[in-house]
């Protein structure tokens, strides 16, 4: 479909074709950016590119989502508010340059099927999938978690949102079939696989999450603030990753009172993910299922970054028959939920919780049933 696209669009063959997946994160929510423990997977949803080499050092970028095209120079990349699409590429761009590697001018067409401001990481797809078609484009000589952190650079210097580095890890790095279990400090990692006999169900509130960046941003300082006061008391700790439940429980009086609260969700978070992973691994899918429920709790209560309808749309899954888990998943204030459901319920589970749903709210929210696939540098 992509090939075509280009055909038909630049009216050449193009030379590289590559994607990169979205993502559902099943357990482990704003912690990557305290140095925490995620596990992700990554989707099969993805954002496709094609490519063909120009002379000079002019890009022409072509959104089939946007429906829009723009031009610009690789000798003089800037954000551009008007076509805010071509952000992602345009800093994948710049930073690629900045760090040594010639770019040429080209051709691209990009699109794919990453439902978007969903939660589901579509713009980690397009950074990755910018860096992956460069890469394969000129045969850059581009180590693949290089390739991770400059996607990552530019969502956060060039794009402007604070964000960590689990989505682009995923969409780099996930596996079929398997759920990418993440250290985001030294950014060691590991593929768990998935069990059969069990669905990843994804439910989309269709809310836009009009709050997120600048909550996001927020909870971000406020992880800040808590780890200032907690070494102003004389505990060693660089992020809230090196803190643990014992010594919060014995340092909490002197923590302001929403920020132990947003400690206490980082902090039992990163144990839940530890559980997790033991749980997949053991088969254990019901205590798997528990955990993801109670992150949901933590999130919602402690840092408040869930809604209405994300809260609904938990409750009336966890009321299925099949359903282990339900939880909200990425930055919150809209966007999915993830559940962890019985295959052979999985369907059912869908209609079920769409028609409940509607009743309330009157809008059908959209299901999913994803199967965790292969990131953008597999096989490579
Ligand atoms: C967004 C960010 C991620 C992560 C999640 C919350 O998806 O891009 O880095 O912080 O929110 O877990």
């Amino acid at each position: 479909m992509i090939y075509q696209a280009f055909c038909d669009i630049f009216g050449a063959e193009p030379e590289a074709i590559n994607r990169a997946p979205g993502r559902v994160n099943l357990i482990g929510e704003h912690t990557d950016y305290n140095d925490g423990f995620v596990l992700p997977a990554a989707i099969d949803r993805a954002i496709e590119f094609a490519s063909r080499r120009r002379g000079g050092r002019t890009v022409t970028l072509h959104s089939l989502d946007f429906g829009d095209r723009v031009e610009f120079s690789l000798d003089a990349i800037q954000p551009d508010s008007a076509h805010s699409w071509s952000n992602y590429f345009r800093g994948v761009s710049k930073y690629l340059e900045e760090d040594g590697y010639r770019l040429s001018g080209a051709e691209v067409v990009f699109g794919g099927n990453v439902p978007r401001e969903s939660g589901l990481s579509s713009s980690a797809s397009v950074e990755v999938g910018a860096v992956a078609m460069w890469r394969k484009l000129l045969g850059l000589d581009l180590p693949p978690r290089d390739g991770i952190l400059l996607a990552r650079r530019a969502e956060n210097q060039f794009v402007g949102v604070p964000s960590g580095i689990m989505d682009q890890f995923v969409s780099a790095l996930g596996q079929r079939g398997h759920a990418l279990f993440l250290d985001c400090r030294d950014l060691s990692y590991q593929h768990v696989p998935l069990r059969e006999g069990v669905r990843i169900v994804v439910f989309n509130s269709g809310v836009k999450r009009a709050l997120a960046q600048s909550e996001y941003e927020v909870r971000v300082q406020q992880c800040r603030q808590a780890v200032a006061q907690l070494g102003g008391v004389g505990l060693a700790v660089r992020s809230l990753r090196d803190v643990d439940r014992v010594d919060l429980d014995v340092h909490a009086g002197s923590l302001d009172e929403l920020l132990l609260k947003r400690a206490r969700h980082v902090v039992s978070e990163n144990q839940r993910v530890l559980e997790a992973v033991r749980a997949l691994e053991q088969g254990e899918l019901e205590r798997f299922g528990e955990l993801m429920n109670e992150s949901h709790e933590s999130l919602r209560d402690d840092y408040e970054v869930s809604s209405r309808e994300l809260d609904t749309l938990v409750e009336l899954a966890r009321s299925q028959p099949g359903v282990l888990g339900a939880r909200m998943t990425g930055a919150g204030f809209g966007g999915c939920t993830v559940n962890l459901v019985r295959a052979d319920a999985s369907e059912t589970v869908c209609e079920k919780v769409q028609g409940e749903y509607a009743e309330k709210h009157h809008h059908r929210p959209e299901a999913y049933i994803f199967q965790a696939s292969d990131g953008a540098w597999a096989g490579k």
